[in-house]
């Protein structure tokens, strides 16, 4: 599994779309370039502007990452959140994410299924 998604990463082409929804299932979705997949693959957003995003979290919202390679190949990951303000994650983040931006909170995506358009990878 860890492989899967460290290897589709790694070919990963500009912006993720990290997708949350609210309580009524209403979907929101965003772009995010602060992003690192972790030692032990887990896709961390750096959330320096997020709002409804942050909602939708509190809310207890899982969520899904889309992302494209250069060659055209879409990958999504589906997971549960969690948001971390303090420890070993959330310092790596601080770590890459540009210091112009605030770098209030890491949003670690625990993976749970894994797609390339129809395709479950996981
Ligand atoms: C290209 C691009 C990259 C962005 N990257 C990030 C990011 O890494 N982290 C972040 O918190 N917001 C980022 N933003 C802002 C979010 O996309 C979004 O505007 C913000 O989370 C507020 O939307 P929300 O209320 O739906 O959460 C980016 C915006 C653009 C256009």
């Amino acid at each position: 599994m860890d492989d899967v998604v460290k290897q589709a990463w790694q070919q990963r082409d500009g912006a993720v779309v990290l997708t949350t929804v609210d309580s009524k299932g209403m979907p929101n979705s965003i772009y995010a370039t602060c992003v690192g997949l972790s030692d032990d693959n887990r896709i961390v957003i750096a959330d320096n502007y997020f709002f409804k995003t942050k909602q939708n979290i509190e809310a207890k919202s899982k969520a899904a990452v889309l992302f494209i390679t250069k060659e055209g190949k879409s990958y999504q990951v589906k997971g549960e959140v969690e948001y971390l303000t303090s420890g070993k994650l959330f310092d790596w983040m601080k770590g890459w994410n540009p210091t112009k931006h605030p770098g209030h909170g890491a949003l670690v995506i625990n993976t749970t299924e894994m797609y390339s358009g129809k395709e479950k990878l996981i």
